[in-house]
């Protein structure tokens, strides 16, 4: 029970890979505070994950992109919980493979609001209630491979992810010796997740598709386990893993290993 006592945010953790950190830390003694928009995986949750643990779960319909939303997200999680200690920027959706000459505005301010801007302003709250608190807390944010790579998705994604190893970067330069404030990023590989629903509404870029995957062969490619990948996040938030400040953690099974 590592992680006994302690509270966790984790954003869009309805289902897919945040729903897993959610039940690790659940397993391993924390609080958990979930946010998702999926109303359908909302109910799943509360009736499969939040049952077993009554106390310890609250879960939110919150829309991570509306600022108000967060903020009433950590005034709700700071009143049932006292404090949040662990923060997950988990929440995000994938692009079309659009590249920069096809990108659609609308497509890169949805990608670009959900990846990048959200994250930013749940970290903002994250940090400032932590210092109000005196937590040595950790932060972990879920990027990509699209994060080191220039070919794994369109613009937009790539692009958010990129920015999102910025953010990790830079949060954990001022916030680590200061305040003693962690923050990581895992750059995960292929998850089989719901990540791909998305696209029967936004449909994909074939052209775009076809050329990623002439970059990226198939042989070179293998799902991670969203259990493992999970237990990763986990390890970034407990005291052993308190030497590790702006990393960025590949969790690709090797894909990006050449
Ligand atoms: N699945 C993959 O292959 C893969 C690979 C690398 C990185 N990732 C990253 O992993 C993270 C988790 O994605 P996943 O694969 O579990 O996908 P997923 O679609 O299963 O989970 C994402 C969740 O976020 C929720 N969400 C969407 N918009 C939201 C909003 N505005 N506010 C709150 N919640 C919102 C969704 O409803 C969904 O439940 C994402 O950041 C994704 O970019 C996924």
């Amino acid at each position: 029970m590592a992680h006994k006592d302690k509270t966790a945010l984790v954003t869009g953790a309805a289902g897919g890979l945040g729903r897993a950190i959610a039940e690790e830390f659940l397993r391993q003694g924390a609080n958990v505070i979930i946010c998702d928009i999926n109303k359908d995986l909302i109910s799943d949750f509360k009736e499969k994950v939040s049952a077993a643990y009554p106390e310890c779960t609250l879960v939110l319909d919150c829309n991570i992109t509306d600022d108000a939303a967060i903020d009433d997200m950590f005034e709700q999680g700071e009143k049932k919980f006292g404090q949040i200690d662990y923060v997950v920027n988990n929440a995000g959706i994938m692009d079309r493979f659009d590249p920069a000459g096809e990108v659609e505005r609308e497509t890169w301010d949805r990608v670009i609001a959900l990846n990048l801007t959200a994250p930013t302003f749940v970290t903002k709250r994250a940090v400032n209630l932590m210092i109000k608190h005196e937590i040595k807390g950790s932060i972990v944010n879920i990027c990509s491979i699209a994060g080191i790579r220039g070919f794994t998705s369109g613009a937009a994604y790539t692009a958010s992810k990129h920015g999102l190893l910025g953010l990790t970067k830079n949060t954990a330069a001022f916030y680590g010796l200061k305040n003693g404030i962690r923050c990581n990023a895992i750059m995960a590989g292929g998850m089989q997740t719901n990540i791909a629903a998305a696209f029967q509404k936004s449909g994909i870029n074939m052209e775009g598709l076809g050329i990623m995957r002439k970059t990226f062969p198939e042989d070179a490619f293998a799902y991670v386990e969203i259990e493992k990948v999970a237990k990763l996040v986990l390890y970034l938030c407990s005291e052993e893993g308190s030497i590790v400040n702006g990393a960025t953690w590949t969790a690709d099974g090797g894909s990006t290993a050449n």
